[in-house]
C-alpha cells in the first residue's frame, strides 16, 4: 500500500518479504564491512544491530578508510534462563567471534559485541546450536519475555517463567527469513532434530502481519514483593498474584516505556497503567490481543510516538481496555492488591524451600570479561563446568547462579575467591547502580555511560563514606542518551546523556519502581554531579525519616516534585524554560 505519510520503515517492512530484504546478497558482499540501510532495518528483527567502533572514526576517517563496522547479537532468552551448556557455549562464541565479552543486558538477554559481517552466519550459527536464537530480540515486534529472577525460587516464580516461555512462543515471528539467511534454511526443534521448510507461498505472519508492529513491545512477568523487572517500564506487565504459594492470577499493566528525545515535549517516559486481572489460562491470549489491538491503534507515521504508550495516553485506558474485551470476548476482572518493595536484585547467597542454594552476583553493568585481578569470565566458566543447575540473568544485570547443592556451594565460593571475584558490590549505591553500553559501539550514545559510571560511583562513593550511607540502597542509573535502554527516569538518581560528558540530572523516582524520577539540573558534568549530589546526601543521612528512601526524601525536601504520569514527566521544564 502506497501511503505517503507512513514512516519509511514501514515500507521496508511491508516490501521485505517477511524480513529478508537483500541481507543474504547484502553478508556475501565482501566489499564492505556494512550492509545497506534499509537491510540495517530489518536486521533487527532478526537480533542484530550494525554498528562501529566509534572510538576509531577520527583515525580511520583521517586515513580514509570505511567506519570499523561491527554487529551488535543480542541472544533471546526468555525470562534470562540458560543451563551452564549453554553458558559455556555463549562464553565461546564471545571469545571466537566477538569482543571476548558477554553484555547481560537490562532485559534478561546476552549481548555479543564486535563480530564482524564475515563472521555473522557462523555466530548466528553457534547460537543455535545451544538452542539458543536471536530471533525477535529487537525490532518490532514483542521482544525478549521478562520474568521475575530465578524460576527455581518458589512455585510462583516457576509459573513465572513458564508463561514468560509460553508468551514469548506465542508472540514469535513465524517468518522462515531467519533460518534461511542464517542457518541455510536449516531450522531444528526443541531437540535440534531438522524442520521440514516451508514453501515461500504459505509465508504469513497471522499475529502481526507483513508490517509487523509500529514499534518495539517488551513484556514483563514480577513476583511481588519484586519489582525487579521493572514493571512499569514496560509495555505490557503481568504481576503474579500468590495465594497459598500458588498462582491465582495476574494483573495486568499496560502502557510503560522509557524512550524520550530531548527537547520534544510530547515524547516522554510513562508508567504503566493497571489495565485489569486475567486467570492463568487467559494470560497468553490476552498477550496477542493486546498486541493486534497496538497493531491496528498504534501510530505509524511518526516512530517517535509509535509505542504502545502514546496509543493509551492518546486514546484513553478506557478506550483501549474496551477494544482488547471486544476482541477478548469477555471482561478483564478488577486489580487485585499488591505490593512491591523494590526493584533490585538480592545479592548473595539465599536459599529456596526445597533446600537448593542460589547466588546472585553482583555484575557491575552486567559486563562479563576478566580484568587483571578480576578474572570474572573465567570464573564463571570454571563453575559452568561442573554447575548442574542453572544461570539466570536478572533484569539488573546481575546473574543467578541457580539450584546449587549444598555439597557444591563452597566449589562456587571457591571458585570466585581463586579469581578475585566479590560476589557483593563495594557499596549500596554501586550494588544498585545499571548503565546502558553506550560507546564505543551504540550509534545514539550522545555521551559515555557504561565506562563512565563506576567512576562516578567512586567519587560519590567518599561522600556515602562520610555520611554513613555506604551500605544504603539508593537507585542509580546512567544512559548515554535519553532513549533510557538502562530505565534511568525510573532511578532515585538518573544521570542522562546530552553531550560528551555532560549529563541531565534526574532525581526523585520511588524505590519500588513506582514513579518516575524528575529532571534537577541540566548539562551537569561530573564535578558538578558530585557537588550537587553531595549536600543532598549529607541531608538524607541527617534528616530521613524511619525507613525513608533517598528518592522520597528528595521530593519531602523540595528538590523535586514528584511525576505521576506521562507528559507530567515535564511540566516542571516547561515551567523552567517559561521562567527563563
Ligand atoms: C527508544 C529508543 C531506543 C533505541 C533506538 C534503542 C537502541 C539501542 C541500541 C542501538 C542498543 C545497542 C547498544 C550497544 O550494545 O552497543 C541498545 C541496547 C539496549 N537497549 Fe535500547 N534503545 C531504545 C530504548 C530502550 C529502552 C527504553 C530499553 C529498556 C527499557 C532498552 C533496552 C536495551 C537493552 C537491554 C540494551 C542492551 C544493553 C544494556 O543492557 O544496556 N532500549 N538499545
Ligand atoms: S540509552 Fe542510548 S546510548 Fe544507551 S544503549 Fe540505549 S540507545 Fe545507546
Amino acid at each position: 500500500m502506497i501511503d505517503a505519510k507512513r514512516h519509511k520503515n514501514e515500507h521496508i517492512k511491508e516490501d521485505s518479504h517477511f524480513l529478508r530484504g537483500t541481507i543474504a546478497e547484502g553478508l556475501a558482499d565482501v566489499a564492505t564491512g556494512a550492509i545497506s540501510e534499509d537491510d540495517a532495518q530489518l536486521t533487527k528483527f532478526h537480533g542484530t544491530y550494525l554498528q562501529d567502533d566509534r572510538d576509531l572514526r577520527p583515525e580511520r576517517a583521517k586515513k580514509k578508510l570505511e567506519k570499523a563496522y561491527s554487529f551488535m547479537i543480542r541472544v533471546r532468552v526468555p525470562g534470562g534462563l540458560t543451563t551452564p551448556k549453554q553458558w559455556l557455549a555463549l562464553d565461546a562464541i564471545a571469545g571466537t567471534y566477538a569482543n571476548g565479552t558477554l553484555r547481560l543486558t537490562t532485559r534478561q538477554a546476552f549481548q555479543f559485541h564486535g563480530v564482524i559481517k564475515s563472521n555473522m552466519k557462523r555466530t548466528m550459527q553457534a547460537i543455535n546450536v545451544c538452542l539458543l536464537d536471536t530471533l525477535a530480540a529487537c525490532g518490532d515486534v514483542n521482544r525478549n519475555v521478562m520474568s521475575a529472577a530465578n524460576p527455581y525460587f518458589s512455585k510462583a516464580h516457576a509459573a513465572a517463567e513458564d508463561l514468560a516461555i509460553q508468551i514469548s512462543e506465542r508472540l514469535l515471528p513465524q517468518t522462515s527469513a531467519y533460518h534461511e539467511i542464517w542457518l541455510d534454511g536449516q531450522e531444528v526443534d526443541a531437540n535440534g532434530k531438522p524442520v521440514k521448510k516451508k514453501a515461500a507461498k504459505e509465508e504469513k505472519e497471522p499475529i502481526y502481519g507483513p508490517t509487523y508492529l509500529p514499534r518495539k513491545f517488551k513484556t514483563v512477568i514480577a513476583v511481588p514483593p519484586s519489582n525487579d523487572v521493572d514493571i512499569f517500564a514496560h509495555d505490557l506487565g503481568y504481576i503474579a498474584i500468590v495465594e497459598k504459594g500458588k498462582v491465582v492470577g495476574y494483573n495486568l499493566t499496560v502502557g510503560g516505556g522509557m524512550g524520550m528525545t530531548h527537547g520534544e515535549l510530547e515524547t516522554f517516559p510513562r508508567t504503566a497503567d493497571m489495565l485489569g486481572f486475567c486467570t492463568p489460562d487467559q494470560a497468553v491470549d490476552i498477550a496477542e490481543k493486546i498486541v493486534t489491538v497496538q497493531r491496528d491503534w498504534g501510530n505509524r507515521e511518526n516512530r517517535k510516538r509509535a509505542r504502545l504508550k502514546y496509543t493509551i495516553e492518546d486514546r484513553g485506558l478506557d478506550a483501549f481496555r474496551a477494544e482488547v474485551e471486544r476482541r477478548l470476548g469477555y471482561k478483564l476482572g478488577k486489580p487485585r492488591p499488591y505490593h512491591f518493595s523494590s526493584t533490585g536484585d538480592s545479592i548473595g547467597w539465599q536459599q529456596s524451600a526445597d533446600k537448593k542454594w542460589h547466588l546472585t552476583l553482583f555484575i557491575e553493568n552486567g559486563r562479563v570479561k576478566d580484568k587483571p585481578g578480576h578474572a570474572l569470565r573465567t570464573a564463571l566458566r570454571e563453575i559452568a563446568e561442573f554447575h548442574s543447575g542453572a544461570f539466570v540473568l536478572t533484569s539488573n544485570q546481575n546473574l543467578v547462579i541457580a539450584n546449587v547443592t549444598a555439597k557444591a556451594k563452597p566449589k562456587v565460593d571457591a571458585a570466585l575467591k581463586k579469581h578475585g571475584v566479590r560476589p557483593s558490590a563495594s557499596s549500596g549505591l554501586r550494588r544498585n547502580s545499571m548503565a546502558c553500553v553506550a560507546l564505543p559501539t551504540c550509534g545514539l550514545a550522545l555521551a559515555e555511560s557504561e565506562r563512565f559510571l563506576p567512576e562516578v560511583i567512586t567519587a560519590l562513593e567518599d561522600v556515602l563514606d562520610q555520611a554513613g550511607l555506604k551500605d544504603d540502597d539508593i537507585v542509580i542509573r546512567m544512559t548515554g542518551c535519553p532513549n533510557g535502554c538502562a530505565r534511568p527516569y525510573l532511578a532515585e538518581i538518573g544521570l542522562v546523556g546530552r553531550n560528551p560528558g555532560l549529563y541531565n540530572l534526574y532525581l526523585g523516582a520511588a524505590f519500588d519502581g513506582s514513579r518516575l524520577n524528575k529532571l534537577y539540573a541540566e548539562d551537569v558534568d561530573k564535578a558538578r554531579m558530585i557537588g550537587l549530589l553531595e549536600p543532598m546526601l549529607k541531608r538524607y543521612a541527617k534528616e530521613r525519616e524511619d525507613g525513608e528512601r533517598f528518592g522520597d526524601f528528595v521530593i519531602r525536601a523540595g528538590y523535586v516534585r514528584p511525576t505521576t504520569a506521562g507528559n507530567q514527566f515535564h511540566a516542571d521544564v516547561a515551567l523552567l524554560k517559561q521562567a527563563s
